[in-house]
């Protein structure tokens, strides 16, 4: 299974209030940031832990720790970067990168304008974050710009994802997990997400 979709009363609840057009700004950027702390806590559930010796204020134990280093978070400028606080605060030493993209409004494909990971990130596990998946192209360009810098382990965190967009990451990257929050009806004529929550960029920074 190449999708993992967050099914829970307390997630279905906070999408209902960032999808609403009255929700504000502020409002807006609490809920990405809650909602991604979820999808981490989901896509890190398979986190390799070390050996780990401790005191507490009562005895020595030994325990488990993870290594925060061996993770690199990448959002997907703009919108990605609206998720960024609630991974960092899940695992604050992780690495943080970044992808530039936009969508040609015409042509609906993806445009990179910047690209910047942090030293030995063939070594990591990459986790990628954008919070809407719409037709998929972004997300692909995203990986298979990370895979040419030789990523072996690649997840994809995202808020809303269309089921047109997901079928095509599945078919191009296999290996990628993509965790999503919702898993919505389908893309409109202009390929906005339906019922979607609109513009993620824009209802983030308050841009429109
Ligand atoms: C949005 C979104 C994704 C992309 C998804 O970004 O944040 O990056 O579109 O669409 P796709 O799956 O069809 O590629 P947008 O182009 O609006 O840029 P922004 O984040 O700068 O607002
Ligand atoms: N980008 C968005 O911000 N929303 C969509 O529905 C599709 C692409």
């Amino acid at each position: 299974m190449q999708t993992v979709e967050l099914k829970h009363p307390l997630i279905e609840h906070k999408l209902a209030i960032l999808r609403d057009k009255k929700t504000g700004t502020k409002e807006f950027r609490e809920l990405i940031k809650e909602i991604s702390m979820f999808l981490c806590y989901e896509a890190m559930r398979d986190a390799k832990l070390e050996k780990a010796e401790i005191e507490t204020p009562m005895e020595k134990m030994k325990t488990k720790k993870l290594d925060e280093d061996h993770y690199a978070f990448v959002p997907i400028l703009r919108a990605g970067m609206g998720m960024l606080d609630g991974v960092i605060s899940v695992v604050p030493n992780a690495k943080i990168g970044h992808i530039g993209m936009y969508r040609n409004e015409k042509t609906f494909e993806p445009v990179n304008y910047f690209f910047k990971v942090p030293k030995g990130i063939e070594k990591r596990e990459v986790i990628i974050l954008d919070p809407m998946l719409a037709t998929g192209g972004s997300a692909i360009d995203a990986i298979d710009l990370l895979k040419s810098k030789g990523v072996k382990k690649i997840k994809f965190l995202c808020i809303i994802a269309a089921p047109e967009g997901l079928k095509e990451v599945e078919q191009k990257h296999p290996d990628v997990v993509i965790y999503c929050a919702c898993i919505d009806k389908k893309l409109n004529k202009n390929k906005y997400i339906v019922p979607g929550l609109g513009d993620a960029g824009d209802r983030i920074f308050g841009t429109k």
